[in-house]
């Protein structure tokens, strides 16, 4: 069943968070749902503007189409991540779309104001809640890459003002991640004050974590021994969740680490099994291992075993 991400919202708040994977194709939309149902668990199924022209945007509506009627217990949004105002205007006008996420941070606050303002107008008036984001993220997304020292962090009285003025259902705040594999150079922690004074000002507001991937160094070392290259990376302490989620983060973006599993599983197959030429059977571990770690996720962000009383509180 497909719902909005303020209904999510509503009954995760200041109790767990719910997780927001990104997919490009079937194989990733198999294990997240396999994974969330495993788990009983509510999710947030994300795709980016790269995801909708990876094969065909129709494409990805027909597979997680297909995944809920294979999967009729699961409860989840379907979401657009990092839109732009064009590509909102799309989603929502597509009927398929729960959840857009508008993002104009890279504009100045008035301009980020009056986007965001625009999209939710649009969106609010077919029932669809709009993620706007405040602040900017180090790292790279598609089509915007911010060097380090020019990400900024979230400024609790503009995130105040800017969620008063827009409407939006949710704010995105850059709290110390980024985006990607390498997100901190030494052992760094969420900037925690940053979420306890944007929850004084706004009580009972949903936030939102983007760049959220923890890197799990056994699965980088994994990719590494198989040939990789990607020495230095590290992520977020999935212990950091839960504090963030008691403090009103109700999404957490998780991209990366699934690409991750990803490269793992088929750097191993293919190292292993030189002669091997079939795409299937890496997927079929692929999918298992995306399930196991969409499941594990979920027992970390709180979201796990929640679904029968969110469907009950849905009056589903
Ligand atoms: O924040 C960006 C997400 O990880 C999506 O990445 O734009 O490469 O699909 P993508
Ligand atoms: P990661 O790169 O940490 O997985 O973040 C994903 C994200 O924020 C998607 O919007
Ligand atoms: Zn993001």
């Amino acid at each position: 069943m497909i719902v909005t991400t303020a209904q999510l919202f509503k009954h995760a708040y200041g109790k767990y968070a719910v997780g927001a994977y990104n997919i490009n194709n079937a194989e990733q939309a198999m294990g997240l749902f396999k994974g969330a149902i495993e788990s009983k668990a509510p999710f947030i199924i994300q795709i980016s503007k790269g995801a909708r022209s990876y094969t065909d945007k129709r494409m990805l509506e027909a597979i997680i189409r297909a995944a809920g009627e294979i999967f009729p217990e699961a409860i989840f949004a379907v979401h657009l991540d990092h839109g732009d105002e064009q590509t909102c205007y799309e989603c929502i006008d597509s009927g398929f779309f729960s959840s857009v996420m508008i993002d104009a941070s890279h504009e100045s606050f008035d301009k980020n104001i009056e986007i965001s303002k625009r999209v939710v107008d649009r969106a609010h008036a077919k029932g669809i809640s709009v993620e706007a984001e405040l602040g900017m993220l180090g790292g790279v997304e598609e089509d915007i890459k911010v060097e380090d020292g020019h990400a900024t962090l979230t400024n609790p009285a503009e995130a105040a003002e800017f969620i008063k003025r827009t409407g939006c259902d949710s704010l995105a705040c850059a709290i110390g991640t980024s985006h990607g594999a390498f997100k901190f150079k030494g052992r760094q922690s969420l900037h925690f004050d940053v979420l306890e004074k944007i929850k004084a000002l706004v009580p009972g507001y949903p936030l939102v974590m983007h760049g959220s991937s923890s890197v799990p160094q056994d699965e980088v070392a994994r990719i590494n021994a198989a040939g990789g290259t990607i020495a230095g990376s590290m992520g977020v302490d999935v212990n950091e969740y839960l504090p963030a989620a008691k403090l009103g983060v109700t999404k957490i973006n998780i991209d990366t680490d699934g690409r991750l599993v990803w490269t793992r599983v088929h750097r191993e197959f293919f190292r292993d099994k030189p002669a091997e030429f079939d795409f299937r059977p890496p997927g079929k571990i692929f999918i298992v291992e995306y399930a196991k770690f969409i499941a594990s996720r979920n027992v970390l962000l709180g979201s796990a075993g929640q679904l029968d009383d969110l469907r009950k509180s849905l009056g589903k």
